[in-house]
């Protein structure tokens, strides 16, 4: 049978992209300034998939490569322009400074660019990440009201930027452990709950809130809760609004999801997996809280078991061991280092050891993610697509997925599902890499 189908109908995208980001940290100043910098021929795209990334199509005789972003009607690099909501007052330049991901000559020379992205006042409170205090916080009688005036922001900034699209994506710092509740439920339980100023209803909510409320399309880059929620998720299909989230994959959990397919795919099992990290920036120091930690810590723990299988696979992967690790080492600011000591075991059970020292930086991985994101879900908008994305799990650490499902972790088969939904975008055959036809 054929997979091939009609191309689905896809709005051009015309006119200017407004990405808003909540958080203008390192993540969201390395995103802002590297497209800066794209934009003025100063740098590649290097490491995102919208850019540089091709895609076959038919068969391998064909050589049909196109590029991704020639292949889909992606929003162009320069028609995206920024807006931000901070608990601190720091413009983009001085933000970007603060990091310290980028060379001090490189920020100065896009100077005019980021310091016209001022940031917003937030919805904040302390109850949620408990090692930040910030001053530049919105007021407001209860949740309800902030997400007003959080909408009123969505407004202007369209308005003052001249955006004819707006996406919006979750780059602020990570919040304390929460769980879905009945509040959490319904619409009608959730605005209640918002109004009452529930603690069950954390800001990283109130913004998902305001964007699908207003017609914005959102993902969710921390392993916060925030849009996975039945209330939220069932906001976003009534809306015909794409979601999705949580957690940008990247550093030790990508290593992850890289290696463990491969040795599940060879049948090497496992003892057990030691991860540790040292991290000198603010994401470092919020993630030393507790609270904050084990937010992150659930989000980086599920992915071997889930890629691992134990169930399917007892004699290999029953009972091993997985402990990770994040120490606050503000000498080592943004450049993160990762260890992995990974003991596995062969044919007749012997035992051997994987070492794996990544010395890489956080921000410089994440920022073409929030490119990709951005693009996609603008993508998704105009082709119709709505509610949660799970063709964008490739991105995360905890791919949301439909109640019941149980996520797709291994970045291989990841890609493969991104792929194919492009191609069923643009009804192209699927790939399913059987092949037999070349040798009939
Ligand atoms: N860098 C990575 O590779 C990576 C990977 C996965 C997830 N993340 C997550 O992405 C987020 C951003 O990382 P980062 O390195 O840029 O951190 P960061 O601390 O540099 O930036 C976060 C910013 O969010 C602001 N903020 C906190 N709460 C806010 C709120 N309620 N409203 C508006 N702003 C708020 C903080 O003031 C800060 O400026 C973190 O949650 C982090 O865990 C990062």
């Amino acid at each position: 049978m054929s997979t091939v189908k009609k191309p689905l109908e896809i709005e051009a995208p015309q006119g200017r992209l407004g990405v808003l980001l909540v958080g203008l940290g390192a993540v969201s100043t390395t995103f802002i300034a590297g497209v800066e910098a794209i934009k003025r021929r100063l740098a590649e795209p290097i490491g995102s998939l919208t850019q540089m990334g091709t895609i076959r199509l038919g068969k391998r005789t064909e050589n049909r490569v196109p590029l991704v972003r020639d292949f889909v009607p992606l929003a162009s690099i320069n028609d995206l322009v920024f807006g931000a909501w901070d608990i601190f007052e720091e413009d983009a330049y001085e933000a970007a400074l603060h990091a310290g991901v980028l060379e001090r000559d490189l920020v100065n020379q896009l100077k005019n660019e980021l310091q016209s992205v001022k940031p917003m006042k937030a919805v904040f409170d302390q109850y949620y990440v408990k090692r930040l205090n910030g001053t530049h916080v919105k007021q407001g009688a209860n949740k309800l009201e902030l997400a007003q005036q959080l909408m009123e922001d969505i407004e202007s900034f369209k308005r003052a930027k001249g955006c004819d699209r707006v996406v919006m994506v979750w780059c602020a710092s990570t919040e304390v452990f929460m769980q879905a509740g009945s509040e959490h439920e319904t619409l009608e339980s959730f605005e209640r709950a918002m109004r009452e100023n529930s603690t069950v209803i954390a800001p990283s909510m109130i913004y998902a809130y305001a964007a699908l409320k207003s017609g914005v399309p959102f993902a969710n880059g921390a392993p916060n809760l925030t849009a996975d929620v039945p209330a939220l998720t069932k906001l976003a299909m009534d809306q015909n609004l794409p979601v999705c989230g949580k957690d940008f994959k990247t550093g030790q959990t990508l290593m992850k999801t890289i290696i463990a397919p491969g040795l599940k795919a060879r049948l090497i099992g496992l003892h057990g997996w030691f991860s540790t990290n040292i991290l000198g920036n603010r994401d470092g120091e919020v993630l030393d809280d507790p609270e904050s930690f084990k937010t992150k810590e659930e989000s980086k723990l599920s992915v071997l078991e889930y890629i691992l299988q134990p169930d399917v696979y007892p004699a290999l992967y029953k009972d091993f061991s997985h402990v990770v690790r994040i120490n606050y080492y503000p000498p080592r600011g943004d450049n993160k280092e990762g260890w992995d000591n990974i003991d596995i075991f062969g044919w007749l059970g012997y035992p051997m050891q994987i070492k794996v020292d990544f010395l890489c930086r956080d921000s410089i991985l994440a920022a073409p993610i929030v490119l990709d994101l951005a693009l996609f879900l603008d993508l998704a908008q105009r082709a119709g697509m709505r509610g949660i994305q799970e063709w964008l799990s490739f991105y995360f650490k905890s791919p949301m997925t439909a109640p019941g499902l149980y996520p797709e972790h291994d970045l291989f088969i990841q890609l493969m599902k991104l792929k194919n939904t492009l191609r069923h975008l643009r009804g192209e055959e699927l790939i399913t890499h059987l092949g037999l036809e070349y040798y009939d």
